[in-house]
């Protein structure tokens, strides 16, 4: 399941990120691939705990943490801490699937990659290219979204970025270990909030026993 989450950044929460980026220094992304994601990916990335990554990190996790279609669709347990990344003149990522499970760096923690997340910082008319293209068990989707705008995916995908030939793409990418690691389960329990939502609009009051019904399924499959 794919879930776009639009606006997840205001317009000012944007700004003062872009004003980060433009001031951070930056390296070869390869520092944080996998053996074989490496030989495929061409990028540039923010050193990991770096004052800048860490203030930019702060920022995207104040916004999922008061952001409540984020928290239906993931069920976060635990976030890794938001990376960044920049593509230009031609520099892409090609098919790689995450790596499964993560040392969250400076902790003793481990997170099992259950989503992954990329958060646009630029916006589309900025750049060419750079979609991020996602397969799963529904075919290959394209993704390029305005900035401040958001997708989360299941981090078994097989996904890659294709290159950007003119300006240049930023984002923030990072992983999520969800309270339901089953992508299936994770699905039915959003589609029934996200029904149980609508009905509340209407004023049924059915939707106090399906409300009942999604806290007795996350009960039953959720780790916390
Ligand atoms: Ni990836």
């Amino acid at each position: 399941m794919l879930v776009q989450i639009p606006d997840l950044l205001k317009p000012d929460e944007l700004a003062a990120c872009r004003r980060l980026l433009d001031e951070a220094e930056w390296v070869d992304g390869r520092v944080t691939a996998g053996h074989q994601s490496a030989a495929t990916k061409d990028n540039m990335q923010i050193p990991e705990g770096s004052p800048a990554a860490r203030k930019l990190g702060e920022a995207i996790l104040a916004a999922l943490s008061s952001n409540p279609l984020f928290i239906a669709a993931a069920l976060p347990l635990r976030v890794f801490p938001p990376l960044f990344n920049r593509y230009s003149g031609g520099q892409s990522f090609g098919d790689h699937v995450d790596n499964a499970i993560r040392h969250i760096p400076g902790t003793p923690h481990r997170i099992r990659t259950d989503l992954s997340m990329t958060v646009f910082l630029a916006d589309p008319s900025e750049y060419d290219g750079g979609e991020l293209n996602v397969e799963d068990t529904y075919g290959r989707h394209s993704v390029k979204l305005p900035a401040g705008h958001a997708v989360l995916y299941p981090a078994s995908s097989l996904h890659h970025v294709t290159p950007v030939t003119r300006g240049t793409r930023l984002a923030s990418f990072f992983w999520i270990q969800s309270m339901v690691r089953d992508d299936a389960r994770r699905r039915l329990l959003f589609e029934l909030d996200m029904s149980i939502q609508r009905l509340a609009r209407t004023g049924n009051q059915e939707g106090v026993n399906l409300t009942a019904i999604y806290h007795n399924l996350l009960r039953m499959w959720a780790e916390a």
